[in-house]
């Protein structure tokens, strides 16, 4: 069958469809990133395709994901591509398009969304909540969903170190289209941490409350996550500004208390939690991490006693209609520590590590709450 160049055309153009812009995670053909095809009459192919920026990092992918789509179609050697960069207006019609047709920034993830959001806090640092939420979402990825986190946490942020996303001892920076930011991607887990925004790993950040709600607030806003399933925050630890910060933004989130098994630390965890209602927000469930471990002969190590995470929970459950459950009891572990310094998290690593099972255990319990996408109609397509 000869193909007229028509037909050949409509097929590059299917072909193109199917190359989804690596950081977006959508068609490049969604994002009025092809500015044309033509097809010789001797049936070459080329393409035009338009970058968000300028030596965008995903640029040499792209260009070839294009050629291959074109070449699948031509045949090898007779296809090529003409790479541009987008006008400014263009990138703002992207980005408006991107926040599904709104000129306004808004915050996402509010009532009305289908994202389930869990802010992590703890009572006090050092209790391994950056840990646990770190393999929690690359849990909760290999389930299937698409998640999310903030890295809220000023002070510590340890989210791209735990995921990896560090060169040369610094975070990697997120690519930014006009005012909208594209969270760098680890393990399947869309990320954005103060700790990409800094310059000096080594400078402490002096940031008050005001400074650190824009900040945070403006995470929420010109972060482009797309559609998430699940969206986790890892906050600071104890009750200061940002915890207040999200209560405000994010009033519909669900608190998940990351706490150690000493009895003498659920004080300070069960404020974290009581603090969270406060501003509205429901508290989900309590982790103990650091929980006994089963040593080689078979002797348990409790290396921080026993019994902390059933007191926070009985606490944060009195005059509650449901009680707060205990959700996992994350035992200490080598294994979790060295993936977490490593960048790879230990429910990757070494899934069948006992550190491993509880986590990937409480996401695949969490996967069947996230709230039901069944019989709507998204105007994003899913990635
Ligand atoms: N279950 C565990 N077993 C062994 N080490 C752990 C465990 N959980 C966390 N750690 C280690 O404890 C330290 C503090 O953890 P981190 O997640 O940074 O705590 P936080 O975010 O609460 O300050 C890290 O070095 C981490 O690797
Ligand atoms: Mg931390």
């Amino acid at each position: 069958m000869n193909s007229a160049p028509d037909a050949i055309r409509s097929r590059v153009l299917t072909a193109l469809a199917g190359v989804t812009d690596p950081e977006i995670r959508k068609p490049i053909t969604d994002l009025d990133m092809v500015s044309g095809v033509t097809v010789s009459d001797t049936g070459r192919v080329s393409v035009g395709i338009r970058l968000t920026i300028a030596g965008c990092p995903a640029a040499a992918r792209i260009e070839s994901d294009v050629l291959a789509a074109a070449e699948s179609v031509s045949g090898p050697g007779r296809a090529s591509v003409e790479v541009a960069v987008m006008t400014r207006e263009q990138r703002t019609a992207l980005t408006e398009k991107l926040r599904g047709g709104q000129a306004e920034r808004s915050v996402q993830f509010g009532p009305e969304s289908l994202t389930r959001v869990y802010a992590i806090t703890s009572g006090k640092g050092g209790v391994g909540k950056s840990t646990v939420t770190a393999n929690l979402a690359v849990a909760l990825a290999g389930e299937g969903l698409r998640v999310g986190i903030v890295d809220a946490d000023v002070h510590g942020f340890s989210i791209p170190g735990l995921l990896g996303l560090v060169h040369d001892g610094l975070a990697v920076k997120p690519t930014q289209v006009g005012d909208m930011i594209l969270p760098p991607i680890a393990h399947n887990v869309k990320v954005i941490s103060i700790g990409m925004f800094i310059d000096d790993a080594s400078a402490a950040v002096a940031w008050r409350g005001p400074m650190l709600h824009r900040t945070i607030k403006q995470f929420l806003t010109d972060v482009y996550f797309g559609d998430l399933d699940v969206l986790l925050l890892d906050l600071p630890p104890g009750t200061g500004d940002v915890a207040i910060t999200v209560g405000q933004l994010l009033p519909h989130a669900e608190v998940i208390v990351v706490t150690t098994p000493q009895a003498a630390a659920a004080d300070v965890a069960e404020r974290s939690g009581i603090v969270a209602r406060q501003t509205g927000q429901s508290v989900y469930g309590v982790i103990e991490n650091m929980s006994a471990m089963v040593q080689p002969d078979g002797s348990l190590l409790e290396l921080f006693g026993s019994g902390g995470g059933t007191e926070v929970a009985r606490r944060l459950s009195a005059g509650q209609t449901a009680p707060v459950p205990v959700l996992a009891q994350v035992p200490l572990s080598l294994a979790l520590r060295t993936g977490g310094d490593a960048g790879l998290p230990v429910v990757l690593g070494a899934p069948d590590d006992p550190s491993a099972r509880a986590i990937l255990a409480l996401a695949h319990t969490m996967k069947t709450r996230t709230r039901s996408l069944a019989g709507l109609s998204l105007k994003l397509t899913p990635r």
